[in-house]
């Protein structure tokens, strides 16, 4: 008996039949070939998805027309026959998994980065306000900058846009009609309308942004003609019976835009110009760094779902939430009536197989979705779609895990997340693994990280969990040395030995009270353990500012030096807004572009390129910086002839997300 019979019972979208009520959001993956044509990664990347079990896949933000119109040039398009054949040969292999696919359609309008960086206008309602300016959304490195098609960084772009006259505005309600036909010839099952999250719909519909005074702007109907023109062209041409819909916004966030009364009424419009479906997702103003994990992808569990139960109440039509669901809360969500159809994105991006393991009782086995923002930040930075915690999302057609040729015998060495994956993989496929791990616990330095953040805990938990469930011969205590390791031992030895995180070569640094990450230890294995009154942490990658929120929340006064202007780089962009944002709600404050001098018994020396030369209290000094990955033994191990190979942090500092990626393309080669 399943603990999700709502979650896995069979649906109906209009005429389309769904074998359960899980479906894969729309997410841009930026997968496509340059010029928007199926690539195919893209198609084993959503039959990956499709064998998972889902219900349904929505391809998120296909462009109705390209170049123009589209943010990056690797977004996906149907914007003439020209994209057919791709898309057919998406359709056929998803479908021969059970799953159905929807494209979800869009014109970027005033998002469109293709455009900017080309020169060419962008498409609005009105002339847009200038932008507000969140500092917080400059905290890039120069790469990130480049990379998202800023002004200020590409030659020749500039931003222009065009006010939509009458013409555009029936000629862009067509290019819709035409993109549904096709994708219906194509052999696609369903499109959804993407009529949220500022793309061009959406700029009708926000007050923030539609200030019309003709028939397409002022009261809700008027902002919402051109979504129910866009639906009338699309029957008009290909009838009632292809499964439409629409996503739209059921608030936006920090700004006087769109309100859940709007959103009824637009529901009740879409309704009645032949919509099958609601999706239903929220926004925030885009200048507002952490808009994004606010709104469309949000931080917090099931922030959308009240949304969805109130516009439930309005119409008839079957409603889609989304954001942040759990397959338990997913469940719950259904089994009450709030909506019909939960929508899942992250999650399956981590986890593919999360609703066949759902029908297999096998939850616990789900791998969980870190919430870093990789997959996002991807995107942001126009580039195709990874994930932190599973290194085959993006790379489905090139990283395979296939059976081995032959079985060999592999050591591990180190039990952190690089040490378990590999093992896990290598066991996988068939091969005799052995994993050593000199610590008594599995998890390296990432079971103190998991200290810090429940998803880390999490992912641990899921790869301790399946290690202990495979055929490997897990030794604990067991520390490698190289003379103990002859070639002959083993076909292939991984080693995955991580890095040193040593104190600084300061004045003062060898006091009591300066202590290094592997030193607090046993201070965040103790719930209770209190915190130093004032704490100072060196070093604000994700790491430091993790540490520094447990200091934070056992009443510490944290100060946090960081000697880059960029805190938490290596979570990437929109990961890094968020956990820079939450740290500073928690009242730590941060240091950027300051270099630790020296250190006394109770306070630290630095000096900061705003500040200058300043002393802080300090009663705790933690040094979460300065690490160095440990080579010694690989190096050790080659001198002995052994077929050694560096896997994680001890070949190249990228933390968990490096650590699993090297894990994974280290052992499907093995
Ligand atoms: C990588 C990524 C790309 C996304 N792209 C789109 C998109 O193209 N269209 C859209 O409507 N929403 C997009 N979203 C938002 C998701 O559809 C979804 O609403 C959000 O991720 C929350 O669901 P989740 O918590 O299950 O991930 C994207 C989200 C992610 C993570």
């Amino acid at each position: 008996m399943t603990q999700h019979p709502h979650l896995l019972s069979p649906g109906r979208i209009g005429s389309l039949a769904l074998r359960n009520r899980i479906l894969m959001c729309p997410m841009g993956d930026d997968q496509a070939s340059d010029d928007g044509h199926v690539t195919d990664q893209q198609i084993a990347y959503f039959e990956t998805r499709a064998r998972g079990g889902a219900a349904l896949l929505l391809v998120g933000s296909v462009g109705i027309t390209a170049p123009d119109g589209l943010a990056s040039p690797q977004q996906s398009a149907i914007a003439d026959d020209s994209y057919l054949d791709g898309w057919s040969r998406l359709a056929q292999r998803v479908h021969a998994h059970g799953a159905h696919v929807a494209l979800q359609l869009v014109h970027n309008g005033k998002n469109a980065v293709n455009d900017i960086v080309a020169g060419r206008p962008m498409l609005v309602p009105s002339e847009p306000k200038p932008p507000g300016a969140d500092p917080l959304m400059g905290m890039l490195t120069a790469e990130e900058a480049e990379s998202m098609g800023t002004p200020a960084q590409v030659k020749g772009a500039r931003v222009l846009y065009r006010v939509m006259t009458r013409e555009d505005i029936a000629a862009i309600a067509q290019r819709h009609a035409d993109a549904v036909e096709r994708a219906q010839r194509a052999g696609i099952d369903a499109v959804e309308l993407h009529a949220g999250h500022g793309y061009l719909i959406d700029t009708f519909l926000s007050p923030t942004s539609n200030f019309r005074d003709d028939e397409y702007g002022g009261p809700v109907e008027n902002r919402a003609r051109l979504l129910v023109e866009v639906l009338q062209a699309i029957r008009d041409r290909v009838g009632r019976s292809f499964p439409v819909w629409c996503r739209i916004n059921a608030e936006e966030y920090f700004t006087q835009g769109e309100t859940l009364d709007d959103a009824y009424r637009v529901a009740e419009l879409a309704e009645a110009a032949g919509a099958d479906a609601l999706h239903v997702s929220a926004y925030a103003d885009a200048a507002y760094a952490i808009g994004y994990t606010e709104a469309h992808a949000t931080h917090t569990p099931g922030r959308f779902v009240p949304y969805a139960a109130a516009l439930k109440q309005r119409v008839s039509l079957p409603i889609i939430t989304v954001g942040r669901i759990d397959p338990d809360l997913a469940e719950r969500v259904l089994a009450d009536g709030q909506a019909d159809f939960v929508a899942m994105g992250r999650k399956l991006l981590a986890d593919p197989e999360l609703p066949n393991k759902l029908a297999a009782s096998a939850a616990a086995d789900v791998r969980p979705c870190m919430y870093h923002y990789r997959c996002i930040s991807q995107i942001f930075q126009r580039s195709h779609i990874l994930c932190a915690a599973n290194p085959f999302t993006g790379r489905e057609s090139s990283l395979r895990l296939e059976p081995a040729r032959e079985a060999k015998r592999v050591l591990v060495v180190g039990g952190g997340p690089a040490g378990m994956e590999a093992a896990r993989l290598a066991a996988l496929r068939g091969h005799h693994v052995t994993l050593r791990e000199a610590q008594l616990r599995l998890g390296g330095r990432f079971a103190l990280a998991a200290r810090t953040a429940e998803p880390n805990a999490q992912l641990l938990a899921w790869l301790v969990r399946q290690v202990e469930q495979l055929d490997i011969d897990v030794q604990l205590g067991s520390e490698a040395r190289a003379e103990a390791i002859s070639p002959a031992s083993f076909d292939a030895v991984l080693v995955a030995t991580g890095a040193n995180w040593d104190r600084p070569s300061l004045p003062g640094a060898e006091q009591p009270h300066v202590r290094t990450v592997d030193e607090l230890a046993s201070w965040l294995d103790d719930e209770q353990a209190a915190a130093p009154a004032r704490v100072v942490v060196v070093g604000g990658d994700k790491a430091g500012l993790g540490l520094a929120g447990v200091a934070r929340r056992r009443g510490a006064v944290v100060h946090v030096l960081h000697e880059s202007e960029v805190f938490a780089e290596s979570v990437g962009m929109v990961g890094r807004w968020r956990y820079v944002h939450e740290a500073r709600e928690q009242g730590i404050v941060l240091h950027p572009s300051a270099r630790l001098l020296a250190i006394d018994d109770k306070r630290v020396e630095y000096r900061s390129a705003e500040e200058g030369p300043r002393t802080l209290e300090a009663r705790g000094v933690w040094i979460a910086s300065g690490a160095q990955p440990d080579a010694d033994l690989c190096a050790a191990l080659r001198a002995r002839g052994v077929r050694a190979e560096p896997i994680g942090d001890c070949r190249e500092l990228r933390l968990v997300e490096g650590a699993m990626y090297d894990a994974a393309r280290i052992a499907t080669q093995l």
